[in-house]
């Protein structure tokens, strides 16, 4: 099962939830790779330091003599390993553009380890560029966040429309997971408003749980944790787990 998360919005909880998604799942004891496709690193910087990557995502993509050993770590989580990503993961595109296989070089590698791990996730950068690209070539799922603010929808068009042009060719088993409604305030009925307006749109595919705007949520990478060790009875950890099981039911 290889899902990608994806959204070429930035800021709308893709990173947040590839983390403890990933973490919610390997503590159920699935054995997960979580992969980072963004050059930002986030995913990467919430379980390791800096000093401790050389190699990762761009060398995957582009040193196709070396073995993925080179390119896994453990983290503080039994279960969970990561490909971790680089600024230089910046220039993979230019990089990429004109090799015949470009979009299918992510598929391809996976292919060589996918029978070791349950389940693989992949962060993406806020872009539906050939990073991106290259994940929904090579996963079985999408899952979309979708923060619960007024302009939410907006971009989602072309979003879809990528997934399917995915799905007529390159990729044509590619599902469509769910779409999260993260970031949700409690307090505004425009929150309300526009998770009724998403389950509206996406009927079934928008999952139950939502995820809420929570400061515990937004602090843990910042202490090298998942929300699960870092602050196990917050709202964050009980509704991570509570989307692990219904993404581990749908899969
Ligand atoms: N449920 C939440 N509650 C509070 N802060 C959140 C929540 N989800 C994400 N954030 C914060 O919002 C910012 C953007 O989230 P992030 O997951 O990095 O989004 P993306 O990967 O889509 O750019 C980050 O600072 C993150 O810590
Ligand atoms: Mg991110």
């Amino acid at each position: 099962m290889i899902i990608v998360i994806a959204n070429q919005k930035g800021g709308v909880g893709k990173t947040t939830t590839a983390i403890n998604l990933s973490a919610a799942c390997a503590l159920q004891g699935k054995r997960v790779l979580l992969i980072d496709l963004d050059p930002q690193g986030n995913s990467s910087l919430s379980f390791i330091d800096s000093q401790r990557i050389d190699g990762g995502a761009f060398e995957l993509f582009t040193e196709l003599q070396k073995p993925w050993e080179d390119f896994i770590y453990s983290t503080n989580i039994k279960k969970l390993n990561l490909v971790p990503a680089r600024i230089n993961l910046a220039k993979l595109e230019a990089k990429l553009v004109g090799d015949f296989d470009a979009i299918f070089r992510l598929r391809d590698r996976i292919e060589q380890i996918k029978e070791q791990y349950d389940l693989i996730i992949i962060d993406t950068p806020p872009t539906l560029g050939l990073i991106t690209v290259n994940a929904l070539v090579a996963a079985t799922h999408v899952l979309i966040p979708i923060q619960s603010s007024y302009f939410a929808l907006e971009g989602t068009d072309d979003l879809l429309e990528t997934i399917e042009k995915v799905r007529a060719r390159p990729n044509p088993d590619l599902d469509l997971l769910g779409v999260l409604v993260t970031l949700f305030d409690k307090r505004t009925s425009l929150s309300k408003d526009v998770e009724a307006h998403i389950r509206k749109v996406f009927g079934d595919k928008a999952f139950k749980t939502i995820i809420t705007r929570s400061v515990r949520l937004e602090e843990s990478p910042a202490h090298k944790e998942a929300i699960f060790t870092y602050a196990p009875n917050s709202s964050g950890a009980l509704e991570y787990k509570r989307l692990s099981k219904e993404v581990l039911k749908r899969v």
